[in-house]
């Protein structure tokens, strides 16, 4: 399968949120809810998302203040197509909208070589403050 193939869009309109529950659950990132996943890609103003034909196979998203600070979430490949260059593509066109001195990510310890070919390393003095009730979604259905 040539990465040519693949259509990269830049909104999520016309999409379902089977689909994106679906792309999610199969790259290891479960736990949430389609729709929303879904209301999170429209809420955030640079999104990426590739397609195989009608078959979605990946998914990335931004959000940025426009001037300094932006933050890159939920870069998803399906394994299917995951090491054909689709991760690429998805980040390069994101950062190449984010014109921005800083950009962060939370990245897991087996995906950090993926985002350290795009420039990102280890960062000092952040701080988060969690609340684990809303990191997993109980409820099915729109809402
Ligand atoms: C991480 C992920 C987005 C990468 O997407 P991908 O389409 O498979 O990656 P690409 O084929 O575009 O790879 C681009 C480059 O990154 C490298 N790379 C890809 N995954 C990597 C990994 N896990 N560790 C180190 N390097 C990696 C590739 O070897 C390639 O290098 P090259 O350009 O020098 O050949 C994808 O594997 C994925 O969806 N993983 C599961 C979900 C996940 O963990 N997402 C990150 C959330 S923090």
């Amino acid at each position: 399968m040539a990465v040519e193939a693949i259509e990269l869009r830049r909104t999520v309109e016309g999409l379902t949120f089977e689909q994106m529950e679906g792309l999610f659950s199969a790259a290891g990132l479960g736990g949430r809810v389609g729709h929303k996943i879904l209301r999170a890609f429209r809420n955030s103003p640079h999104v990426r998302v590739a397609f195989d034909a009608d078959r979605l196979v990946g998914a990335s998203r931004a959000i940025t203040d426009g001037e300094y600070h932006a933050v890159i979430y939920d870069v998803a490949v399906d394994p299917d197509y995951q090491a054909t260059g689709i991760g690429r593509r998805m980040m390069e066109e994101l950062l190449r909208e984010l014109r921005v001195w800083r950009v962060m990510l939370v990245a897991a310890e087996d995906v950090r070589g993926f985002y350290a070919g795009f420039g990102f390393a280890p960062y000092p003095d952040v701080l988060a403050k969690l609340d684990p009730e809303r990191l997993h979604d109980p409820i099915r259905g729109p809402g």
